[in-house]
Protein backbone atom coordinates (compact mmCIF):
# COMPACT_ATOMS: atom_id res chain seq x y z
CA UNK A 1 0.00 0.00 0.00
CA UNK A 2 1.30 3.52 -1.01
CA UNK A 3 1.36 5.70 1.91
CA UNK A 4 1.02 9.28 1.23
CA UNK A 5 2.19 12.24 3.32
CA UNK A 6 0.47 15.35 4.39
CA UNK A 7 2.02 18.28 5.63
CA UNK A 8 0.16 21.34 4.78
CA UNK A 9 -3.23 22.41 7.09
CA UNK A 10 -5.04 23.08 3.67
CA UNK A 11 -4.89 19.49 2.85
CA UNK A 12 -6.38 18.40 5.82
CA UNK A 13 -10.24 19.86 5.24
CA UNK A 14 -11.49 16.49 3.77
CA UNK A 15 -10.46 14.87 7.25
CA UNK A 16 -10.82 17.50 9.62
CA UNK A 17 -14.56 17.78 8.39
CA UNK A 18 -17.13 16.13 11.00
CA UNK A 19 -18.81 13.41 8.40
CA UNK A 20 -16.19 12.16 6.32
CA UNK A 21 -12.98 9.74 6.47
CA UNK A 22 -13.75 7.81 9.45
CA UNK A 23 -10.95 4.95 8.87
CA UNK A 24 -7.59 5.48 10.92
CA UNK A 25 -6.12 1.91 9.62
CA UNK A 26 -6.77 -0.56 7.34
CA UNK A 27 -8.49 -3.76 8.88
CA UNK A 28 -5.51 -6.13 9.81
CA UNK A 29 -5.36 -9.67 10.81
CA UNK A 30 -3.04 -8.80 14.30
CA UNK A 31 -6.29 -6.68 15.36
CA UNK A 32 -8.69 -9.77 14.47
CA UNK A 33 -6.44 -11.83 16.59
CA UNK A 34 -5.94 -9.53 19.74
CA UNK A 35 -10.09 -8.77 19.81
CA UNK A 36 -9.66 -5.38 18.67
CA UNK A 37 -10.84 -5.38 15.44
CA UNK A 38 -14.89 -4.17 14.79
CA UNK A 39 -14.33 -2.89 18.51
CA UNK A 40 -13.37 -0.33 20.76
CA UNK A 41 -12.22 3.41 18.90
CA UNK A 42 -8.71 3.49 18.02
CA UNK A 43 -8.43 0.25 15.78
CA UNK A 44 -12.49 0.49 14.65
CA UNK A 45 -12.70 0.96 11.20
CA UNK A 46 -16.24 -0.89 11.26
CA UNK A 47 -18.15 2.23 11.13
CA UNK A 48 -21.44 1.14 13.00
CA UNK A 49 -19.99 -0.26 15.71
CA UNK A 50 -17.47 2.83 15.87
CA UNK A 51 -20.43 5.05 16.03
CA UNK A 52 -21.81 3.17 19.12
CA UNK A 53 -19.07 2.68 21.29
CA UNK A 54 -17.74 6.36 20.67
CA UNK A 55 -21.33 8.18 21.72
CA UNK A 56 -20.88 6.14 24.63
CA UNK A 57 -17.27 6.52 25.51
CA UNK A 58 -18.16 10.53 25.07
CA UNK A 59 -21.17 10.37 27.16
CA UNK A 60 -19.08 8.80 29.73
CA UNK A 61 -16.22 10.72 29.50
CA UNK A 62 -16.95 14.44 28.52
CA UNK A 63 -19.97 14.90 31.32
CA UNK A 64 -19.53 18.04 33.83
CA UNK A 65 -19.68 15.36 36.62
CA UNK A 66 -16.81 13.30 34.77
CA UNK A 67 -14.80 16.41 35.04
CA UNK A 68 -15.37 16.76 39.05
CA UNK A 69 -14.31 13.33 39.30
CA UNK A 70 -11.67 13.37 37.41
CA UNK A 71 -10.24 16.58 39.05
CA UNK A 72 -10.63 14.46 42.58
CA UNK A 73 -8.68 11.49 41.08
CA UNK A 74 -5.73 13.84 40.27
CA UNK A 75 -5.59 15.65 43.49
CA UNK A 76 -5.59 11.71 45.13
CA UNK A 77 -3.26 10.77 42.80
CA UNK A 78 -0.89 13.36 43.01
CA UNK A 79 -1.05 13.19 47.30
CA UNK A 80 0.02 9.21 46.45
CA UNK A 81 2.67 10.58 44.45
CA UNK A 82 4.09 12.52 46.89
CA UNK A 83 4.35 9.92 49.21
CA UNK A 84 6.77 7.81 47.49
CA UNK A 85 9.20 10.90 46.52
CA UNK A 86 9.74 11.17 51.05
CA UNK A 87 10.53 7.81 50.54
CA UNK A 88 13.04 7.97 47.60
CA UNK A 89 11.28 6.42 45.29
CA UNK A 90 9.44 8.50 41.94
CA UNK A 91 6.49 6.52 41.25
CA UNK A 92 3.16 4.89 42.20
CA UNK A 93 2.41 2.09 44.28
CA UNK A 94 2.84 -0.59 41.89
CA UNK A 95 6.01 0.92 40.94
CA UNK A 96 7.02 1.41 44.20
CA UNK A 97 6.92 -2.05 45.06
CA UNK A 98 8.65 -3.18 42.39
CA UNK A 99 11.55 -0.93 42.37
CA UNK A 100 12.33 -0.45 45.96
CA UNK A 101 12.87 -3.12 48.73
CA UNK A 102 10.77 -1.68 51.00
CA UNK A 103 7.00 -2.07 50.24
CA UNK A 104 4.24 0.35 50.10
CA UNK A 105 1.50 0.35 52.89
CA UNK A 106 -1.30 -0.56 50.32
CA UNK A 107 -2.97 -3.88 50.65
CA UNK A 108 -0.58 -6.13 48.87
CA UNK A 109 -3.09 -8.12 46.89
CA UNK A 110 -4.31 -4.93 45.24
CA UNK A 111 -0.88 -3.97 44.02
CA UNK A 112 0.42 -7.11 42.93
CA UNK A 113 -2.52 -7.44 40.73
CA UNK A 114 -2.10 -3.86 39.22
CA UNK A 115 1.90 -4.95 39.23
CA UNK A 116 0.56 -7.89 36.94
CA UNK A 117 -1.13 -6.02 35.16
CA UNK A 118 0.35 -3.34 33.74
CA UNK A 119 3.56 -5.19 33.01
CA UNK A 120 1.48 -7.49 30.59
CA UNK A 121 0.42 -4.07 29.29
CA UNK A 122 3.96 -3.08 28.46
CA UNK A 123 4.35 -6.15 27.71
CA UNK A 124 2.48 -6.13 24.11
CA UNK A 125 5.06 -4.13 21.92
CA UNK A 126 7.47 -7.51 22.37
CA UNK A 127 6.87 -10.40 20.79
CA UNK A 128 4.32 -12.35 18.78
CA UNK A 129 3.29 -14.71 21.67
CA UNK A 130 4.36 -12.59 24.56
CA UNK A 131 1.68 -10.44 23.14
CA UNK A 132 -0.80 -12.91 22.73
CA UNK A 133 -0.38 -14.97 26.17
CA UNK A 134 -0.13 -10.96 27.80
CA UNK A 135 -3.82 -9.96 25.85
CA UNK A 136 -5.11 -13.54 27.43
CA UNK A 137 -4.37 -12.44 30.55
CA UNK A 138 -5.30 -8.84 30.32
CA UNK A 139 -9.00 -9.85 29.31
CA UNK A 140 -9.27 -11.90 32.15
CA UNK A 141 -8.69 -9.18 34.67
CA UNK A 142 -10.15 -6.78 33.12
CA UNK A 143 -13.22 -8.99 32.47
CA UNK A 144 -13.19 -9.88 36.45
CA UNK A 145 -12.83 -5.96 37.15
CA UNK A 146 -16.20 -5.10 34.88
CA UNK A 147 -17.74 -8.33 36.36
CA UNK A 148 -17.48 -7.22 40.31
CA UNK A 149 -18.36 -3.56 39.22
CA UNK A 150 -21.08 -5.11 37.79
CA UNK A 151 -21.71 -6.76 40.79
CA UNK A 152 -21.38 -3.63 43.27
CA UNK A 153 -23.42 -1.96 40.97
CA UNK A 154 -26.28 -4.68 41.14
CA UNK A 155 -26.18 -5.00 44.58
CA UNK A 156 -26.75 -0.99 45.42
CA UNK A 157 -30.60 0.07 45.53
CA UNK A 158 -31.38 1.62 42.09
CA UNK A 159 -31.66 4.86 43.61
CA UNK A 160 -28.27 5.08 45.31
CA UNK A 161 -25.71 7.53 43.99
CA UNK A 162 -22.95 6.07 42.02
CA UNK A 163 -19.59 7.66 41.16
CA UNK A 164 -19.30 8.76 37.40
CA UNK A 165 -15.89 7.37 36.80
CA UNK A 166 -15.99 5.43 33.32
CA UNK A 167 -16.44 2.09 34.31
CA UNK A 168 -19.51 2.60 36.31
CA UNK A 169 -20.97 5.16 33.66
CA UNK A 170 -19.97 2.81 30.93
CA UNK A 171 -22.01 -0.12 32.61
CA UNK A 172 -24.88 2.16 33.38
CA UNK A 173 -25.21 3.83 29.94
CA UNK A 174 -28.81 2.90 28.60
CA UNK A 175 -29.97 0.65 31.75
CA UNK A 176 -32.68 1.88 34.60
CA UNK A 177 -29.64 2.81 36.25
CA UNK A 178 -29.04 5.90 33.90
CA UNK A 179 -30.49 9.03 34.30
CA UNK A 180 -31.20 9.53 30.79
CA UNK A 181 -32.70 5.75 30.09
CA UNK A 182 -35.17 5.89 27.23
CA UNK A 183 -35.80 2.41 25.55
CA UNK A 184 -35.86 2.83 21.56
CA UNK A 185 -33.77 -0.59 20.92
CA UNK A 186 -30.44 -1.39 19.59
CA UNK A 187 -28.92 2.29 19.18
CA UNK A 188 -29.11 2.59 22.59
CA UNK A 189 -28.81 -1.11 23.96
CA UNK A 190 -26.25 -1.07 26.74
CA UNK A 191 -22.69 -1.80 26.22
CA UNK A 192 -21.50 -5.55 26.31
CA UNK A 193 -18.52 -6.62 28.82
CA UNK A 194 -16.22 -6.80 25.33
CA UNK A 195 -17.33 -3.52 24.51
CA UNK A 196 -16.40 -2.24 28.08
CA UNK A 197 -13.26 -3.87 27.95
CA UNK A 198 -11.94 -2.94 24.67
CA UNK A 199 -12.93 0.68 25.19
CA UNK A 200 -11.03 0.67 28.68
CA UNK A 201 -7.93 -0.51 27.25
CA UNK A 202 -8.55 2.02 24.58
CA UNK A 203 -8.88 4.61 27.59
CA UNK A 204 -5.29 3.10 28.93
CA UNK A 205 -3.38 2.93 25.28
CA UNK A 206 -4.19 5.90 24.22
CA UNK A 207 -4.16 7.33 27.58
CA UNK A 208 -1.64 7.40 29.92
CA UNK A 209 1.43 7.43 27.52
CA UNK A 210 0.64 10.84 25.67
CA UNK A 211 -0.07 12.09 29.60
CA UNK A 212 3.35 10.52 30.97
CA UNK A 213 5.48 11.83 28.05
CA UNK A 214 3.27 14.80 27.84
CA UNK A 215 4.27 15.94 31.24
CA UNK A 216 8.28 14.67 30.67
CA UNK A 217 7.91 17.71 27.54
CA UNK A 218 6.30 20.05 29.80
CA UNK A 219 8.70 19.72 32.76
CA UNK A 220 11.59 20.13 30.22
CA UNK A 221 10.34 23.16 28.13
CA UNK A 222 9.41 25.05 31.80
CA UNK A 223 13.08 24.66 33.22
CA UNK A 224 14.77 25.78 30.06
CA UNK A 225 12.22 29.06 29.59
CA UNK A 226 12.68 31.04 33.16
CA UNK A 227 10.44 34.09 32.06
CA UNK A 228 7.42 31.12 31.26
CA UNK A 229 8.24 29.54 34.54
CA UNK A 230 7.86 32.72 36.50
CA UNK A 231 4.55 33.76 34.76
CA UNK A 232 3.07 30.55 35.69
CA UNK A 233 4.34 30.59 39.07
CA UNK A 234 2.17 34.11 39.20
CA UNK A 235 -0.31 33.20 38.37
CA UNK A 236 -0.29 29.35 40.40
CA UNK A 237 0.38 31.69 43.68
CA UNK A 238 -2.31 34.58 42.72
CA UNK A 239 -4.85 31.08 43.00
CA UNK A 240 -3.29 29.31 46.01
CA UNK A 241 -1.69 32.26 47.87
CA UNK A 242 0.73 30.62 50.56
CA UNK A 243 -2.10 27.26 50.88
CA UNK A 244 0.48 24.14 49.50
CA UNK A 245 -1.94 21.55 50.29
CA UNK A 246 -5.02 22.51 49.51
CA UNK A 247 -7.09 20.04 46.71
CA UNK A 248 -7.27 21.83 43.20
CA UNK A 249 -10.95 22.74 42.62
CA UNK A 250 -12.75 22.60 39.66
CA UNK A 251 -13.16 26.77 39.72
CA UNK A 252 -8.86 26.47 40.19
CA UNK A 253 -8.80 24.40 36.90
CA UNK A 254 -10.94 27.02 34.97
CA UNK A 255 -7.98 29.82 36.43
CA UNK A 256 -5.22 28.37 34.96
CA UNK A 257 -5.39 29.43 31.95
CA UNK A 258 -1.59 30.29 31.55
CA UNK A 259 -0.30 27.07 32.81
CA UNK A 260 -3.17 25.77 29.79
CA UNK A 261 -1.55 27.41 27.69
CA UNK A 262 1.81 26.00 28.54
CA UNK A 263 0.36 22.45 27.73
CA UNK A 264 -1.24 24.00 23.89
CA UNK A 265 2.47 25.58 23.46
CA UNK A 266 4.56 22.23 24.50
CA UNK A 267 1.85 19.90 22.28
CA UNK A 268 2.54 22.60 19.17
CA UNK A 269 6.40 22.69 19.60
CA UNK A 270 6.83 18.74 20.62
CA UNK A 271 3.57 16.94 19.43
CA UNK A 272 3.39 13.25 21.24
CA UNK A 273 1.40 12.45 18.33
CA UNK A 274 3.95 13.32 15.16
CA UNK A 275 2.01 11.40 12.95
CA UNK A 276 -2.51 11.17 12.30
CA UNK A 277 -3.39 8.62 10.01
CA UNK A 278 -6.72 8.35 7.81
CA UNK A 279 -7.39 5.37 5.48
CA UNK A 280 -9.68 4.98 1.85
CA UNK A 281 -11.38 1.78 1.15
CA UNK A 282 -12.77 3.34 -1.66
CA UNK A 283 -11.71 6.18 -4.72
CA UNK A 284 -11.77 9.61 -3.19
CA UNK A 285 -10.70 13.08 -3.32
CA UNK A 286 -8.10 14.06 -0.84
CA UNK A 287 -6.26 17.73 -1.03
CA UNK A 288 -8.29 18.15 -4.67
CA UNK A 289 -6.31 15.04 -5.92
CA UNK A 290 -7.96 11.81 -6.85
CA UNK A 291 -6.69 8.69 -4.96
CA UNK A 292 -7.51 4.80 -5.69
CA UNK A 293 -9.28 2.86 -2.98
CA UNK A 294 -6.52 1.02 -0.33
CA UNK A 295 -4.60 4.47 0.28
CA UNK A 296 -3.07 5.03 3.46
CA UNK A 297 -2.31 9.17 4.48
CA UNK A 298 0.07 10.04 7.01
CA UNK A 299 -0.31 13.89 8.57
CA UNK A 300 2.79 15.20 9.63
CA UNK A 301 1.44 16.90 12.67
CA UNK A 302 5.28 18.14 13.13
CA UNK A 303 5.57 19.89 10.09
CA UNK A 304 1.94 21.63 10.42
CA UNK A 305 2.83 23.06 13.83
CA UNK A 306 6.03 24.42 12.99
CA UNK A 307 4.95 26.22 9.78
CA UNK A 308 5.48 29.79 9.34
CA UNK A 309 2.46 30.12 6.99
CA UNK A 310 0.50 29.42 10.10
CA UNK A 311 2.49 30.19 13.02
CA UNK A 312 4.24 33.61 13.74
CA UNK A 313 7.51 32.14 14.77
CA UNK A 314 6.92 28.65 15.40
CA UNK A 315 10.01 27.49 16.69
CA UNK A 316 9.92 29.78 19.50
CA UNK A 317 8.23 28.23 22.67
CA UNK A 318 5.74 31.31 23.64
CA UNK A 319 3.00 30.11 25.98
CA UNK A 320 1.70 34.12 25.52
CA UNK A 321 0.52 33.32 21.57
CA UNK A 322 -2.60 31.56 22.76
CA UNK A 323 -3.54 34.14 25.47
CA UNK A 324 -3.92 37.03 23.10
CA UNK A 325 -7.69 37.59 22.91
CA UNK A 326 -10.11 36.29 20.54
CA UNK A 327 -6.45 33.97 19.08
CA UNK A 328 -7.96 30.69 17.37
CA UNK A 329 -4.61 29.08 15.71
CA UNK A 330 -5.28 28.75 12.02
CA UNK A 331 -7.59 26.00 10.37
CA UNK A 332 -5.77 22.87 10.49
CA UNK A 333 -2.92 24.40 11.84
CA UNK A 334 -3.02 22.37 15.51
CA UNK A 335 -3.36 18.96 15.71
CA UNK A 336 -3.17 18.39 19.48
CA UNK A 337 -5.84 15.92 19.40
CA UNK A 338 -6.00 15.43 16.02
CA UNK A 339 -9.76 16.12 14.46
CA UNK A 340 -13.05 15.68 12.67
CA UNK A 341 -14.89 12.54 13.13
CA UNK A 342 -12.17 10.71 15.00
CA UNK A 343 -11.23 13.79 17.29
CA UNK A 344 -9.64 12.55 20.54
CA UNK A 345 -12.14 12.10 23.00
CA UNK A 346 -9.61 11.98 26.09
CA UNK A 347 -8.71 16.00 25.53
CA UNK A 348 -10.69 17.19 28.29
CA UNK A 349 -9.62 14.74 30.39
CA UNK A 350 -6.00 14.95 29.35
CA UNK A 351 -6.06 18.56 29.64
CA UNK A 352 -7.05 18.73 33.29
CA UNK A 353 -4.57 16.54 34.46
CA UNK A 354 -2.36 18.03 32.94
CA UNK A 355 -3.39 21.70 34.00
CA UNK A 356 -3.91 20.07 37.52
CA UNK A 357 -0.86 18.41 37.49
CA UNK A 358 1.97 21.58 36.61
CA UNK A 359 -0.40 23.72 39.38
CA UNK A 360 -0.23 20.68 42.57
CA UNK A 361 3.90 19.66 41.14
CA UNK A 362 5.10 23.71 40.95
CA UNK A 363 2.98 25.23 43.95
CA UNK A 364 4.51 22.79 46.11
CA UNK A 365 8.38 22.20 44.22
CA UNK A 366 11.22 23.42 42.65
CA UNK A 367 11.86 21.70 40.01
CA UNK A 368 14.99 21.63 37.76
CA UNK A 369 16.57 19.52 35.54
CA UNK A 370 19.96 17.57 36.21
CA UNK A 371 21.62 18.51 32.58
CA UNK A 372 20.24 21.15 31.41
CA UNK A 373 22.72 21.01 28.11
CA UNK A 374 21.35 17.86 26.69
CA UNK A 375 18.64 18.28 24.75
CA UNK A 376 15.79 15.90 25.63
CA UNK A 377 15.97 11.89 24.39
CA UNK A 378 13.04 10.98 22.74
CA UNK A 379 12.54 8.01 20.51
CA UNK A 380 9.92 7.45 17.90
CA UNK A 381 7.56 4.49 18.52
CA UNK A 382 5.20 4.12 15.43
CA UNK A 383 2.98 7.38 15.51
CA UNK A 384 4.56 8.19 18.77
CA UNK A 385 7.43 10.30 19.87
CA UNK A 386 8.53 9.17 23.74
CA UNK A 387 10.34 10.62 26.48
CA UNK A 388 13.78 8.03 27.04
CA UNK A 389 14.65 9.51 30.28
CA UNK A 390 14.49 13.04 32.24
CA UNK A 391 16.21 13.26 35.27
CA UNK A 392 15.08 16.04 37.59
CA UNK A 393 16.18 17.30 40.85
CA UNK A 394 12.60 17.94 43.31
CA UNK A 395 12.77 20.17 46.24
CA UNK A 396 10.53 21.59 48.33
CA UNK A 397 9.56 25.78 47.18
CA UNK A 398 10.30 28.13 50.00
C1 LIG B 1 -2.06 14.53 26.30
C2 LIG B 1 -2.91 13.56 26.15
C3 LIG B 1 -3.53 13.11 24.86
C4 LIG B 1 -3.22 13.45 23.57
C5 LIG B 1 -2.13 14.41 23.09
C6 LIG B 1 -4.12 12.72 22.71
C7 LIG B 1 -4.12 12.80 21.33
C8 LIG B 1 -4.89 12.01 20.52
C9 LIG B 1 -4.83 12.03 19.07
C10 LIG B 1 -3.92 12.93 18.26
C11 LIG B 1 -5.71 11.10 18.62
C12 LIG B 1 -5.98 10.76 17.16
C13 LIG B 1 -7.07 11.68 16.64
C14 LIG B 1 -7.24 11.61 15.14
O1 LIG B 1 -6.86 10.62 14.53
O2 LIG B 1 -7.79 12.58 14.57
C15 LIG B 1 -6.34 10.48 19.76
C16 LIG B 1 -7.30 9.50 19.69
C17 LIG B 1 -7.88 8.92 20.80
N1 LIG B 1 -7.68 9.27 22.12
FE1 LIG B 1 -6.44 10.71 22.79
N2 LIG B 1 -4.96 11.96 23.49
C18 LIG B 1 -4.63 12.17 24.80
C19 LIG B 1 -5.25 11.61 25.91
C20 LIG B 1 -6.30 10.73 25.86
C21 LIG B 1 -6.99 10.21 27.01
C22 LIG B 1 -6.70 10.60 28.46
C23 LIG B 1 -7.93 9.33 26.54
C24 LIG B 1 -8.98 8.52 27.27
C25 LIG B 1 -9.03 8.22 28.49
C26 LIG B 1 -7.82 9.30 25.11
C27 LIG B 1 -8.59 8.52 24.28
C28 LIG B 1 -8.47 8.46 22.90
C29 LIG B 1 -9.22 7.54 22.06
C30 LIG B 1 -10.21 6.48 22.54
C31 LIG B 1 -8.87 7.83 20.73
C32 LIG B 1 -9.41 7.16 19.48
C33 LIG B 1 -10.66 7.92 19.04
C34 LIG B 1 -11.34 7.33 17.79
O3 LIG B 1 -10.69 6.65 17.03
O4 LIG B 1 -12.54 7.57 17.63
N3 LIG B 1 -6.83 10.17 24.73
N4 LIG B 1 -5.84 11.07 20.92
Amino acid sequence: MRPIVLCRGEYLNDFLSKNTHEIRFRNCKGAEELGFAGKGLMLNSDYKSWTFNHHLFNQAILSPKFTDEAIDHTNKLFNELEIYWSKRSYSMAAYFDTLSNEKSDHQSARVINSVKLFQALRKLSYKANDVLQGMEFINQKLNAIIKSRRQEIEEKPLDEHLPHDMLTSMIIKNTLRDDNYIETGEATRPMTDTEIRVNILDGIFTGTYKIGNMLSFIVYYIAHNPDVKKKMLKEIDSIFQDDKMRPITKDDFYSLSYCEAIVKEVARIHPVIHLLTRYIDKPNKVAEYHWPADSLFLINVKSVHNNDDYWEEPNKFNPDRWIVKNFEPKKGSFLMFGGGLRLCPGRKLATIELVCLIALLFRKYEIDLVDMNTPIKTTNSGTMVLCVDLLVEIKPRN
